[in-house]
């Protein structure tokens, strides 16, 4: 039972059959007193004044006690204190309800602090492709992006790499469950941006071009070192006397912005079917500056070898002159233009600058928030 229906039953007023008419009367009007109340809509402040107040209904009824006989005064005396504490028991209560937690009320309390969201970031490999992007178009490349499942003429075939040759094996392809195209072949995942390299001759046409395509990247390979879907960017010059100075210049230059003033490259002969000649490209250490040695904090005199990269060099990717063969796949004269590719990891640039010796690089991906957290 509710406190205030408790609280009513003990106020019943009644008295016996032989009281007087003006006692029962009495008795009647503080009844319908109550009962009024009980029927009120108005605020608790207009209630105490309405009930309560100095010529409100209690002191009204009060004031009639003089006209009971002095043998029932006592009766109607006590009844009229019952009266008063069930009036004013019954409009404190509203107020209590009043003060209920405003939540219980289903109000809104717009003073309160709100909830603040939780303030993301942008993950650390979008960052790395924003900055690539803006390094690369200060030197008039264009941003450009191609199929990340693409045919099999764009990733392979046009790249100098007929069907069965040895060289494609290195690149762990996922292949796409599709009919193939009757003259481009099999539908798979982008193992590399070198498929941008044709479909930017075929796009721009008549050279001079500049492209820089960044892109997800698929192979079919997994451990702490790779992640079935990576990064790369590919960039490709092709114009009248390009050389390879102009290569060396351009991976140059992107090393000392990506990775500071003091940063140097290197390129060392190796093979691709794509150009020719082809080579592997190397960045000096950041965190030893190409020495291969880190100060010993303890002993001036004494060396400490770079942990991080061992030899003061990391490999980063490939890069060459783009061979004839896929020049003219992409409609380019030989005759008149020659051009420079190059093409490496987003993930793997990007751990290189931050120092990171990520001991598993498939973190990056993993969505746990507290590893994102730190970049
Ligand atoms: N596509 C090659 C890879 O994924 C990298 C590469 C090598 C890109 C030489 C090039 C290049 O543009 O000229 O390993």
């Amino acid at each position: 039972m509710s406190k205030r229906a408790s609280q009513e039953n003990q106020n019943n007023f009644s008295v016996n059959d032989d009281a007087s008419n003006k006692l029962k009367n009495f008795i009647q009007e503080a009844d319908e007193i109550k009962k009024q109340l009980r029927q009120e809509t108005l605020s608790q402040e207009r209630l105490r004044q309405k009930y309560l107040g100095k010529n409100g209904l209690f002191n009204q009824l009060s004031e009639k006690i003089t006209k009971i006989s002095t043998s029932e005064r006592k009766t109607a005396g006590l009844l009229l204190n019952h009266l008063k504490e069930n009036l004013t028991d019954y409009i404190e209560n509203l107020a209590d309800q009043d003060k209920e937690p405003l939540a219980q009320q289903n109000k809104i309390d717009f003073t309160l602090p709100g909830i603040k969201p939780r303030v993301g970031h942008i993950h650390p490999i979008s960052q790395a492709i924003e900055e690539i992007t803006h390094i690369f178009e200060k030197i008039g490349f264009i941003r450009v992006r191609y199929p990340e499942v693409d045919w099999d003429w764009y990733a392979f075939e046009s790249l100098n790499m007929p069907q069965e040759h040895p060289a494609r094996d290195e690149w762990e392809t996922f292949f796409v469950d599709q009919p193939p195209h009757p003259e481009k072949g099999k539908v798979v995942l982008t193992p590399h941006t070198s498929n941008g390299q044709v479909r930017e001759m075929e796009r721009v046409g008549e050279p001079p071009m500049r492209m820089i395509n960044i892109a997800r990247c698929y192979r079919r390979q997994q451990d702490v070192t790779h992640t079935q879907m990576f990064h790369q960017f590919e960039g490709m010059v092709i114009d009248k006397n390009i050389n390879i100075g102009h290569l060396k210049g351009t991976i140059d230059y992107f090393a000392q912005q990506f990775y500071g003033k003091e940063a140097k490259s290197r390129i060392r002969p190796f093979h691709f079917s794509f150009t020719e000649p082809s080579f592997e490209v190397d960045f000096s250490c950041n965190i030893c500056q190409g020495t291969g040695f880190i100060k010993d904090e303890n002993n001036k005199n004494n060396k400490l070898k770079c942990n991080f990269c061992k030899s003061g060099w990391h490999e980063v990717g490939g890069a060459g002159m783009i061979h004839p063969n896929v020049l003219k796949a992409g409609g380019i004269d030989t005759n008149k233009y020659t051009g420079f590719a190059f093409g490496w990891g987003v993930e793997r640039s990007y751990t290189l600058q931050k120092g990171l010796n990520i001991d598993d690089i498939r973190l990056l991906y993993s969505a746990n928030l507290s590893f994102l957290e730190q970049f």
